[in-house]
């Protein structure tokens, strides 16, 4: 069985989104691992319902970011991990995590990338007035939001509400990770036959 882990920072429903796929076969893995730098979060007490082994940190509380991703790279190569999916982890991943994991750490993004990078994606595509959105799955490298992409859907929305742009993709955001996660698996099995 495939292990993988779920990095988030906040609320966690595409992290349950992927736990509950994980449980009922959707996805043919495990989640070995919840990763989160933000104690208390609400994507704890998920992983806790689910019995989910969790790495919760304070960034703080390291000398530096080399630190506190060697602690990660340590626990994601005790767990056995073989692909890390970030969910709202709102931190870039710097050479310690990156040169140990390259090729095998995915994002998901609230916009069609290249276009609206960073935190504020979906207010920022309501302020620019566009009239599609989308979500992106994509291979992470050094950049905020950057590395090759996996997949993308969109969806219309003429009207000007932040809130209601965020409500449409999260439901597109849980079934196309789940959908990306599983064909990333189903490809790295047939390459290895
Ligand atoms: C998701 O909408 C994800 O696309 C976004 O954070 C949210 C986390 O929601 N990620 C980014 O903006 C990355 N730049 P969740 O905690 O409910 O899964």
């Amino acid at each position: 069985m495939k292990k993988i882990a779920v990095f988030a920072s906040g609320t966690g429903t595409n992290f349950e989104a992927i736990a509950k796929a994980c449980e009922d076969g959707r996805i043919a893995a495990q989640v070995a691992l919840m990763v989160c730098d933000k104690p208390g979060a609400e994507v704890e007490h998920r992983a806790r319902r689910h019995g989910i082994p969790a790495f919760v940190f304070s960034p703080r509380s390291y000398a530096s970011k080399a630190d506190f991703e060697r602690e990660i790279v340590a626990r994601l190569d005790a767990a056995g991990v073989s692909l890390v999916c970030l969910a709202g982890y709102m931190r870039l991943i710097g050479p310690t995590l990156l040169d140990a994991y390259r090729g095998r750490i995915i994002n998901i993004h609230p916009s069609l990338l290249p276009a609206f990078k960073g935190a504020h994606a979906v207010e920022d595509a309501v302020a620019y007035g566009v009239k599609v959105f989308g979500i992106t799955i994509h291979y992470v490298d050094e950049t905020l939001d950057g590395g090759p992409i996996i997949a993308q859907r969109a969806f219309p929305y003429e009207g000007s509400d932040p809130a209601e742009v965020h409500r449409l993709g999260q439901i597109i955001e849980h079934q196309l990770y789940i959908e990306t996660i599983q064909k990333i698996i189903d490809e790295s099995i047939s390459k290895c036959q």
